[in-house]
């Protein structure tokens, strides 16, 4: 038996990286998991047929967190599908790291537009569409958030919007018995970090000397913390961000 049997949750960004390791662990504490992605159906289909070859429920849905209709209707399709979602993960997000003068609007739009509004909107629906008390709200955010980052202006001020996010609709939750929670993850090899070039050079040789366990982590690492987050075990834990960073933090 299972630690979510019966429940029903929604990752975003699960196509890949840390969302698809966190769609297989609650799918494997037996959650009915919908595996969002933005762009890639190839990598989406791959995580939901890994966790339907392992006896779990899972269905992809395309939809782009930053737009209201889509998120709308990611919601509409995995209750079609499950039922009414007890879990949401915001993990989907960009991250591009650059100098202050690198910064351009299109770029602040897109790391907002994604890390931020995308978790304010899911949010948003998840609350609204929640008949009875109780449920969960996780959001992936980085331990970025804990020090200070040459070059990360952009993406540590979303991460740390989230924690804001966290905090704040913890208490405004509360009454319904919603929890909410973030996970600050330390770096993790995923698709996206890999696409920064980071992996095999010296600046990650560097960032591994930082973390006491002695390497960096993967999306199995965090797959777990967030499966405790959402179940009763943590039935205690609201408004808290929990540092799976190796030792990092
Ligand atoms: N990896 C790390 O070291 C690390 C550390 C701390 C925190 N985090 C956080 O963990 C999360 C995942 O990171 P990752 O490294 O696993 O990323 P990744 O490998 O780049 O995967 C990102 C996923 O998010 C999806 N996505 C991107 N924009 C989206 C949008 N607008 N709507 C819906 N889905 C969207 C992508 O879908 P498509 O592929 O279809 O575009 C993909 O499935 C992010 O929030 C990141 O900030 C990562």
């Amino acid at each position: 038996m299972g630690k979510l049997n019966g429940k029903v949750a929604v990752v975003t960004g699960a196509g890949k990286g840390i969302g698809a390791g966190i769609a297989a662990a609650l799918a494997a504490e037996g959650a009915a998991v919908t595996v969002n992605y933005a762009h890639d159906a190839a990598t989406a289909d791959t995580v939901v047929e890994t966790i339907r070859k392992n006896a779990g429920r899972a269905i992809a849905v395309k939809a782009d967190v930053s737009r209201p209709d889509d998120v709308a209707a990611l919601f509409a399709l995995t209750r079609e599908a499950f039922g009414p979602v007890d879990i949401l993960v915001n993990n989907a997000g960009v991250f591009r790291f650059g100098p202050l003068e690198s910064i351009t609007v299109a770029e602040f739009h897109r790391h907002f537009d994604t890390n931020v509004l995308g978790t304010l909107l899911a949010s948003q629906e998840f609350a609204n569409q929640r008949e009875a008390d109780g449920g969960n709200i996780i959001n992936i955010t980085s331990v970025g958030v804990s020090f200070a980052q040459p070059n990360a202006s952009l993406y540590t001020s979303t991460k740390t919007a989230q924690v804001g996010l966290t905090r704040t609709l913890s208490v405004e939750l509360a009454p319904r018995g919603i929890r909410v929670n973030a996970i600050a993850a330390g770096l993790a090899d995923t698709e996206g970090v890999r696409a920064t070039g980071l992996i095999g050079t010296d600046a990650e040789r560097a960032l591994v000397a930082q973390i006491p366990l002695g390497r960096i982590g993967v999306p199995e690492d965090i797959g777990p913390v967030a499966a405790f987050l959402a179940s009763d075990d943590a039935r205690w834990i609201t408004g808290d961000t929990l540092f799976a960073t190796g030792g990092q933090y």
